[in-house]
């Protein structure tokens, strides 16, 4: 019998429909069916946003308040398998991809059903990830991969353009200097390789090794500067999220989180790693490759 596949997702600038466009091309190729369905939150969240939206949904995003969505619908009963396509917005799952997580229909489809999670990052996905797990573990999905596009630009550079895009809608050079922002193009048609890799193991109905060839195919790459960036970053955006979200009246909270994250990206992050590059680093190596397997991990 063909196999049934879901993507679901939601895509603000469509960067990330369409790297499941590409990822899913195989399995089509090789007869399966192929349902994407793109949801919708009620009301939609502003694109291009304006700065006080963008840090507005901050401490929701953190705390993983779930949204109202659109009416949407499965055509299945169950699928041979789910892929979840999800954007990391503050460290954490998006508003609506935690919103879907929620949604009883998507968690009864989700029971004992291979997912494999994707993502369209700026750079930072890793926390957002390690919130989705135990999500999903709770479901009872069987994770059974996790592919992980980034800008590849260095972290300051990408956290301008990504600005640039986000409050300017397009997704195009900044002062014609910046580099284009996001996920390249390039990588973004690669992603047809990682859904090669999933062909046979949908075929045989057996995962297991599919994460270890898509890590070898370069689905997940962790760089040790962001790791360290954001181990720390997300115990301090969860002091500001609990902090903001008690307040009645949150814009002053709002601006002070804002400066608060440009010191900490372009002052004190850039001493911290020199610090721990000369004092720590060295010495943690062992820790440091047990970490990166992990974080390339589904487990
Ligand atoms: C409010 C907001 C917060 C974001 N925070 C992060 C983040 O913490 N880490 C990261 O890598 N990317 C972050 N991004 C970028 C998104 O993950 C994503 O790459 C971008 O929004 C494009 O996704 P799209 O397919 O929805 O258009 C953020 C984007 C938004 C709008």
């Amino acid at each position: 019998m063909g196999k049934k596949v879901l993507a679901v997702f939601y895509t603000q600038s469509g960067q990330l429909a369409s790297i499941i466009d590409h990822f899913t091309r195989p399995l089509l190729d090789m007869g399966a069916t192929v349902e994407k369905v793109q949801i919708f939150p009620a009301p939609a969240y502003p694109f291009p946003w304006s700065g006080k939206s963008f840090f507005a949904v901050m401490p929701d995003c953190v705390n993983q308040v779930p949204g109202p969505l659109e009416p949407f619908s499965f055509k299945e009963a169950s699928y041979d398998l789910i892929v979840l396509g999800y954007q990391a917005w503050f460290l954490s799952p998006s508003i609506p991809a935690n919103s879907l997580m929620n949604d009883p229909r998507f968690k009864a489809l989700a029971k004992n059903t291979p997912v494999i999670t994707i993502t369209g990052a700026r750079n930072m996905w890793m926390s957002a990830m390690e919130k989705i797990k135990p999500v999903l573990r709770k479901m009872d999905a069987r994770l059974v991969g996790n592919i992980s596009l980034v800008d590849r630009h260095p972290n300051f550079v990408s956290f301008v353009t990504l600005l640039h895009w986000m409050f300017g809608g397009k997704k195009d050079r900044y002062l014609n200097i910046f580099p284009v922002p996001g996920v390249s193009e390039a990588d973004i048609v690669h992603t047809r390789v990682y859904g090669d890799l999933v062909v046979p193991h949908i075929q045989n109905n057996n995962w297991q090794g599919l994460q270890e060839e898509l890590v070898d195919a370069g689905a997940v790459q962790i760089r040790y500067a962001l790791m360290f960036i954001e181990s720390k970053a997300r115990k301090i955006f969860k002091v500001w999220a609990g902090i903001i979200s008690k307040r009645k009246k949150r814009t002053a909270w709002l601006v002070a989180f804002k400066y608060y994250l440009l010191i900490a990206l372009f002052i004190a992050a850039p001493i911290i790693l020199t610090v721990d590059a000369i004092f720590f680093k060295p010495f943690l190596s062992g820790r440091i490759k047990r970490q990166k397997q992990y974080y390339s991990g589904v487990d």
